[in-house]
């Protein structure tokens, strides 16, 4: 019995994947989910959705598969991370609509906390710098919010969770209320250091412990699936974040080994071993998946707005009728034709970090197209990423360069895009034959945790090159174009 299944509630859709041992895929179900856009900046999901679609696909994916659950060895779970739920413990009701990670309604709460100087404290502890992007103001604003709930909390009659703990929770009926590592070192509430909720952050944002799920490493029994869902109890035996799990998917588990997702946002994550590197150029430091107790880290870049921009491009633009359609379109002019666009839709992320940043197309003339527009839509994914490897290359110093980028992500499929990113970076970017990494890693880590691969090096020994992509653009001329999108970038910040 060597199958896992891997659940990946991503930001844009529910997925489920049935893996082999050798990580190969044997079955995939997806559904998309609902995005609701409540005002300018706020971005939120029904977590009920994520849930029902969640089990949904996972039995759609067993059927595809021809399994049954108590064939499955072992399940693992991945998410969207920092999206913020609250749920009511006795009712299982949710208080309010999942707070999206791209949300920046809690921006206000952020400038005070950096008001009073809280900054340092926060990057030592947790990792990560302060913003709107992490769960703890988020989980505040609900708490500040929803009448009653932090008198409720106080009572313990709530529960706080990151997409994982929901799910985990639904999954078992209500008996697990629990987090891995790589989660909840999202927060900016947790001791990466000790994998502990940290009293002095809790104070700050005033937040009951309560409420908090138990915190534990990636690979680990968390429970059994309550039978009647699948059919079945199924063991739970892995969490991560879905970059953190990305990363383990794509065998990135000693320090210098970097990824690039290219999901619906981007987000480039480089293993520094046990290693707490704190970066001077915009990253931050975030726990990576941990397969035992030992902390283990990564540097991270991650930018807002991905493969997003062609969703915006469907359905803000109306220039496209699906996102299949965007390389075409892209392909059909030799280049962007001098447009630069910055989709600063949520502000900027890293390595920029500027939450007031909004959109912008630059460089429009008589003679831009729909068609120009799409390119410099695709193109603003390479530039991103590429700012990402930059700042983490000056972190680094020359000793310890990145030689080589592992990409995935739904857009990594891309040939043109590929080709351009490696045109950028001048460095290969490599891809791999399965490219569902995220999948995969939580796949991985169940896999782990279960008896089914003895150790990492099996895991490592899964992972195979498709292809390379070779940069080819004169380095001068990569410069050039930097240069380009760093001032549109600029632009975009002025507003
Ligand atoms: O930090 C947010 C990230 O986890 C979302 O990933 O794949 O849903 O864009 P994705």
């Amino acid at each position: 019995m060597s199958y896992l299944l891997a659940l990946d509630q991503g930001t844009s859709s529910s997925r489920s994947i049935v893996f082999d041992r050798a990580g190969r895929v044997v079955a995939l179900a997806q559904r998309e989910i609902r995005q609701i856009y409540p005002q300018p900046g706020w971005v939120e999901h029904d977590p009920r959705e994520l849930w029902s679609t969640q089990l949904e696909t996972a039995r759609e994916v067993l059927a595809k598969a021809g399994l049954k659950a108590g064939e499955v060895a072992a399940l693992g779970i991945t998410n969207q991370r920092e999206t913020t739920v609250v749920w009511n413990r006795a009712s299982g009701e949710p208080i309010h609509n999942a707070i999206v990670w791209q949300d920046r309604r809690a921006e206000p709460t952020c400038a005070a906390l950096r008001a009073q100087g809280l900054e340092p404290l926060v990057r030592r502890k947790t990792g990560l710098i302060i913003d709107a992007y992490f769960s703890g103001t988020k989980l505040k604003w609900i708490l500040d919010h929803v009448p009653g709930a932090r008198d409720a909390a106080r009572r313990g009659e709530l529960a706080f969770g990151t997409v994982d703990s929901w799910l985990l929770w639904r999954l078992t009926g209500g008996r697990v209320h629990a987090t891995d590592v790589s989660n909840a070192s999202r927060t900016m509430l947790l001791d990466v250091h000790r994998n502990e909720w940290d009293e002095e952050l809790l104070a700050a944002l005033d937040i009951p412990r309560e409420l908090l799920p138990q915190v534990r490493p990636s690979a680990h029994l968390y429970g059994h699936s309550e039978s009647a869902l699948l059919g079945a109890p199924v063991a739970i035996g892995g969490i991560a974040g879905d970059q953190q799990a990305a990363l383990f998917g794509q065998a990135c588990f000693s320090a210098g080994l970097a990824k690039n997702t290219y999901g619906t946002g981007c987000f480039m994550l480089m293993h520094t071993g046990t290693e707490f590197r704190s970066s001077a150029n915009g990253l931050i430091t975030t726990s990576a998946a941990q397969p035992t107790a030992r902390p283990e880290f990564a540097l991270e870049g991650s930018v807002f707005i991905g493969g997003a921009v062609v969703q915006w491009l469907r359905d803000g633009l109306r220039a496209i009728k699906g996102s299949g359609e965007v390389q075409a379109l892209a392909e059909s002019v030799p280049d962007a034709g001098g447009v630069v666009f910055v989709p600063a839709f949520t502000g900027l992320g890293a390595p920029y970090w500027r939450p007031e940043a909004s959109g912008a197309i630059v460089g429009l003339t008589r003679g831009s197209t729909v068609a120009h527009i799409a390119r410099a839509a695709l193109e603003s994914i390479a530039f991103q990423s590429a700012a990402l490897l930059q700042a983490m290359s000056r972190d680094l110093g020359a000793e310890a360069a990145v030689t080589e980028l592992r990409v995935d992500g739904g857009a990594c499929v891309n040939d043109m895009l590929m080709q351009f990113q490696a045109d950028l970076l001048g460095i290969p970017v490599v891809r791999p034959q399965v490219i569902e990494t995220t999948a995969l890693g939580a796949a991985y880590l169940a896999g782990l945790a279960c008896g089914v691969y003895a150790g990492l090096d099996e895991l490592s020994r899964n992972w195979r090159v498709e292809r390379r992509f070779l940069p080819t653009l004169p380095r001068e001329r990569a410069a050039e174009l930097m240069e380009r999108w760093e001032r549109a970038v600029r632009q975009a910040v002025a507003g």
